[in-house]
């Protein structure tokens, strides 16, 4: 009888279990559907629908250099997804990968024992959990951003912090993504709880926000901008913006976390950036990466 109570309410406790875990993320859900519609829609023809998608790109940029027919999971891979000119550096720097020391190096700091003999690998036993950070702790009732989770494993080991943007914590995350990438994992960020769902929206509503003496928006750039050009840069897109960090950066010499590159954008809107463990960015980043949910993980990888 006992047995058969517990087996009862076990079953109850899934059953809502599931059913808030399916309403929670409705929104984002939507969202992410809405989002992947529009740029199938906007890179379907880009030369035949340069009046609702390209109004400020020209006639030359739309035929020769704007890929079309780009699908869902063709857009991880940023800007190189749509832009020809792109692409063929891209893909030689490929083939010698400036990263793969550092993937090297990740996997030695994963290993590597700490004073009191604990280390990273204690803390993250599989290390192919790229795809699922940040993630939202439901006991803290916050967003965890990998950085920050790894950070709080070496300190509550008794070490020194590691810089947010770059070094061991760039290395260290570049063999995270590699071992990600390698089991053949995709980002796949929950939403299951009311206070996720709280959190998802102050993110996404970061994104949309205009700001800045410039009064743009990430949006005004990675949404309705994308494959515009900004200098000698072509706009990437915000599906699948998170699957492939870190990344090398020609700029850096080196190689750096998402919160690095964000830096720089928010800078670029002419604003202070949050910092890189703040709940701000963190929330931001857990937007961000529900609409890449689905898309294959696959950093690091080399941006100019
Ligand atoms: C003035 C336009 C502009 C604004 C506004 C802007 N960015 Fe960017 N962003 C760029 C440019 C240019 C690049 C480099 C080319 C590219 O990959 O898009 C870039 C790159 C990125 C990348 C790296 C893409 C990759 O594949 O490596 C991310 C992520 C990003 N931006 C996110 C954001 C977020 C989040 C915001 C808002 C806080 C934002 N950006 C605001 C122009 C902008």
């Amino acid at each position: 009888m006992l047995l058969k109570i517990v087996k009862a309410s076990a079953f109850v406790a899934l059953a809502a279990c599931t059913l808030s875990a399916n309403s929670f993320n409705a929104q984002a859900e939507k969202d992410k559907t809405e989002l992947i519609k529009y740029f199938e829609a906007k890179f379907a023809d880009p030369e035949k629908n340069a009046a609702t998608f390209f109004p400020y790109s020209t006639e030359d940029e739309l035929k020769n250099n704007i890929k079309k027919d780009i699908k869902h999971m063709d857009f991880g891979i940023g800007n190189y997804a749509f832009n020809r000119a792109g692409i063929a550096t891209y893909e030689e720097i490929k083939e010698m990968p400036p990263y793969e020391d550092a993937i090297d190096a990740g996997a030695a700091l994963y290993e590597k024992k700490f004073a009191n003999g604990n280390s990273l690998a204690i803390c993250f036993p599989d290390p192919t959990i790229g795809g699922d950070y940040p993630m939202f702790d439901e006991s803290r009732k916050e967003v965890v951003s990998l950085t920050q989770a790894v950070n709080e494993c070496i300190t509550s080991n008794g070490e020194k912090k590691w810089n947010e943007k770059k070094g061991d914590m760039a290395k260290f995350q570049a063999f995270i993504a590699n071992s990600t990438k390698e089991a053949e994992k995709k980002v796949n960020v929950k939403i299951e709880s009311a206070e996720a769902a709280a959190a998802y929206e102050r993110g996404k509503e970061f994104y949309y926000t205009q700001r800045g003496y410039l009064n743009l928006s990430c949006a005004t750039c990675h949404v309705q901008g994308a494959a515009q050009r900004v200098r000698n840069e072509s706009l990437s897109q915000l599906l699948g913006h998170t699957t492939h960090f870190p990344v090398y950066r020609l700029k850096w010499q080196g190689l750096g976390t998402l919160e690095r590159r964000m830096e720089g954008c928010v800078k670029d809107q002419g604003q202070n950036p949050p910092k890189p463990s703040s709940k701000t960015m963190k929330e931001l980043l857990y937007f961000m990466a529900y609409m890449s949910n689905g898309m294959a993980v696959d950093g690091p990888d080399i941006r100019k």
